[in-house]
């Protein structure tokens, strides 16, 4: 009964490891899940924010007259004209703001960068709010800006404060340099990746309103209690007084890990009008806020003779915005992943007048390892040796940077199993040795590395009379499939059918859970959840045990096992009594239990902690046009316990995708005359479409761990995109003999 997970206990056919079809998938696909911007209310009125045109300077006036006179707006904001607003950055953090000044919306005159809101249009309805928008006036007294990280390297500097939660480089072992000079083969690379922006097909939309003295909100988040948490501060209240619910998320990949401005200006107008406030952001605001950064990184890399890894050097430069040193692990994973003697890192960061950058789907670790698995290739190359066998030769069995042995890491496993079912070994080593026509074939791979972290979470079990069980936590479910894990851990401690038990997440009142991001939320809420629903058979236990002439009394707890909807007692399964009779006997309407979980912190020193990944991917290159598909891809992943199969296998292959896209079409594209982004919609910031995807195969290969958490998980929902763009880029070189160091890589660096 220590929540340890037990391999051996099936109690449930839909527990941990069947392929479930998603809870909540016919409420998706039939349009009966509410998102956000869906939710209404009587007398709600319309916000629509206008965005700054320029990136920097002040704002010295607004004409407002023709906007004021259309008919049915109630009320233009803007930063001359808006209720009191606190002044301390502090009362504005939020969970995972970075080091700096938080951003305030309508705060005063300045403008940081270009998107910034400006004004705020509320009127009676949402078409009218848009139109008066558009005539608002805005006056500004522009000042030169700095947006193109480029003209700006020479202030590269080295962040202050570090980011909570983000380590920092790792310290330098041995001495890269001096073996790199002494090493028998050496590359230099640098490689440079665009602005991505998230563009989660749901925008981003808040409803709120006043009720009672509390503020109660829809919005879009990936952690409905730290929104509540943000709000409370923002507006000077209690926790309790705030209540953020946000059962469905259109997709986030980060976006919805911190507040976005429409958040606070629909509770701001919401307040101030004494009615509901709905405020919706349109595509192109969508380019207003966090993004993945713009980075530039250089890798060297040195091997002896024989292809063994003597030195690596990984610096990265990224943007940031003039208010927040944003940072993430870009450079973390050499040191980690191979076994190499002399490791320097340097991370720096340049000042833009741009809004800061913000955690992208595997944050710094699509970028760094997109940089470090590239070179990667580029060694093997050079020294004649393949691929996965270069990989295979320097693998490490300790995190070498934190001087640990993984709880388990089977990236050995995934570059066999990756490699046997791609066919890795018919592939032509020499560039440009297979084609097809006039399409010139290529074969890539590289690996990929991501934390395997538990946070603290919390969870509640209800049983009622009529045999359902309720399981619920603060978490979110962004297309994730945290509904459908919440529900098979509870089907297996409780031995019930999936069909009687409901989830409830994406609520700030239910018990606490961290910000749905990291991949770590099967792990942390998953364990809550089963730390929960045991307490519960612990109470219904205890009730057995009380009854007049029960088999069970005088039972311990491991005497008895929860099977097909009955307690029984393991020795005499046949003494059995239904859950429903064990409610009815107790004579509540419903027995409840809480718990959280938390990583234990001896095992957190004495061990390292990551998922591991090799993707393996086939291009095809039109030879004269430079067009490049992806023909097929294998992603083998070593990621512990598999909850649910299909849920974890649509996880990898939307992590892949987003590789995809990353290697060849996502771009956000900087004027820097104007100091904005000029793609700011769908049409011109490409993602891949269905054209664009082929066949993935997702291997998870066998790795038990009962040592990384209670369940054995390792999370899913970052592991896919790394190393993915990489694997795409050396396929080119593979099919074209190009190195495209650039990406993404469009046909006219190819031609
Ligand atoms: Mo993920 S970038 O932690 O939502």
């Amino acid at each position: 009964m220590d929540g340890m997970f037990d391999p051996s206990r099936r109690n449930s056919g839909d527990g941990p490891g069947r392929a479930l079809p998603r809870v909540d998938g016919l409420a998706k696909v039939t349009g009966s899940a509410p998102y956000a911007g869906d939710f209404a209310l009587p007398d709600m009125l319309y916000g629509v924010v206008v965005s700054s045109r320029i990136a920097r300077g002040r704002i010295t006036g607004y004409d407002l007259d023709a906007a004021l006179a259309v008919p049915g707006v109630e009320r233009i904001y803007t930063c001359l004209d808006r209720p009191r607003m606190p002044a301390s950055a502090h009362r504005w953090r939020d969970m995972v703001g970075p080091p700096g000044r938080p951003f305030r919306p309508l705060y005063d005159t300045r403008i940081l960068y270009a998107g910034q809101p400006v004004a705020l249009v509320i009127a009676r309805e949402f078409e009218i709010a848009r139109d008066a928008a558009a005539r608002v006036g805005v006056r500004y007294e522009a000042e030169a800006h700095a947006t193109k990280l480029e003209r700006y390297l020479d202030q590269a500097y080295v962040p202050p404060k570090k980011r909570e939660g983000i380590p920092p480089p790792a310290e330098p072992r041995g001495d890269a340099e001096r073996a790199f000079a002494e090493a028998d083969c050496r590359i230099v690379g640098e490689y440079v990746s665009p602005a991505e922006y998230h563009n989660p097909i749901e925008l981003f939309g808040s409803l709120a309103w006043w009720e009672g003295g509390q503020l109660k909100v829809y919005d879009k988040t990936q952690g409905a209690a730290a929104t509540a948490q943000y709000l409370a501060s923002v507006f000077g209240l209690g926790v309790d007084e705030v209540q953020v619910t946000s059962p469905f998320v259109g997709g986030a990949f980060g976006s919805a890990l911190r507040p976005q401005y429409q958040l606070f200006l629909a509770a701001m107008a919401a307040r101030d009008l004494d009615a509901p406030v709905r405020v919706q952001l349109t595509r192109p605001q969508m380019f207003s806020f966090g993004y993945r950064p713009r980075t530039r990184q250089r890798v060297g890399i040195g091997t002896d003779a024989s292809g063994s890894l003597r030195a690596i050097t990984h610096d990265a430069i990224a943007g940031t915005s003039v208010f927040e040193d944003y940072q993430e692990a870009v450079v973390n994973w050499a040191g980690k992943l191979y076994a190499c003697d002399n490791v320097r890192t340097g991370y720096e960061l340049v000042k833009l007048n741009l809004y800061s950058p913000q955690d992208t789907r595997a944050p710094g670790a699509a970028l760094g390892l997109y940089a470090l698995e590239a070179a990667i290739d580029e060694m093997a190359h050079a020294s004649g040796v393949d691929p996965v066998a270069f990989r295979l030769a320097n693998d490490s069995d300790r995190d070498r940077d934190m001087d640990l042995p993984y709880t388990s890491k089977a990236l050995r496993s995934a570059l066999e199993q990756g490699a046997a079912a791609f066919g890795w070994n018919e592939r032509s080593p020499t560039p440009r040795g297979t084609r097809d026509g006039h399409t010139l074939i290529g074969h890539g791979m590289a690996s990929g590395v991501w934390d395997a972290m538990q946070m603290q979470a919390s969870a509640v079990a209800t049983l009622r009379a009529d045999g359902r069980l309720e399981v619920g936590s603060a978490t979110a479910d962004m297309g994730t499939g945290m509904y459908t894990v919440m529900v098979q851990v509870a089907a297996d401690t409780l031995g019930l059918p999936a069909a009687r038990i409901t989830a409830r997440l994406g609520d700030s009142s239910l018990p606490m859970a961290p910000l749905a991001g990291g991949s770590w939320s099967a792990a942390s809420v998953g364990a809550a959840v089963e730390n929960a629903t045991l307490a519960l058979a612990t109470k219904l236990h205890a009730i057995a045990a009380r009854l007049p002439d029960s088999a069970f009394v005088g039972s311990r707890f491991d005497q008895v096992a929860f099977e097909d909807g009955e307690l029984r007692l393991r020795a005499a399964p046949e003494r059995a009594i239904r859950l429903e009779a064990l409610l009815a006997a107790s004579g509540d309407d419903a027995i409840t239990a809480t718990a959280k979980a938390a990583p234990d912190p001896a095992s957190q020193k004495r061990w390292a902690r990551n998922t591991h990944g090799a993707q393996f991917v086939e291009v095809g290159v039109d030879e004269e046009l430079g067009v490049v598909q992806v023909r097929r891809v294998v992603a083998a992943i070593a990621a512990g316990r598999i909850i649910n199969p299909l849920t974890a296998r649509s996880q990898i292959i939307g992590g892949v995708v987003m590789g995809i896209g990353m290697a060849l079409h996502e771009e956000a594209m900087l004027d820097d005359r104007l100091g904005r982004m000029v793609n700011r919609n769908l049409g011109e910031y490409h993602v891949p479409a269905h054209a664009d995807i082929p066949p993935i195969e997702v291997i998870f290969v066998d790795e038990p761990d009962p040592e990384v958490n209670q369940l054995g998980v390792k999370g899913l929902g970052e592991i896919g995109i790394v190393g993915t763009a990489a694997a795409v880029a050396n396929a080119i070189f593979n099919a074209t003999g190009r190195r495209v160091r650039e990406l993404p890589i469009t046909l006219d660096k190819l031609i």
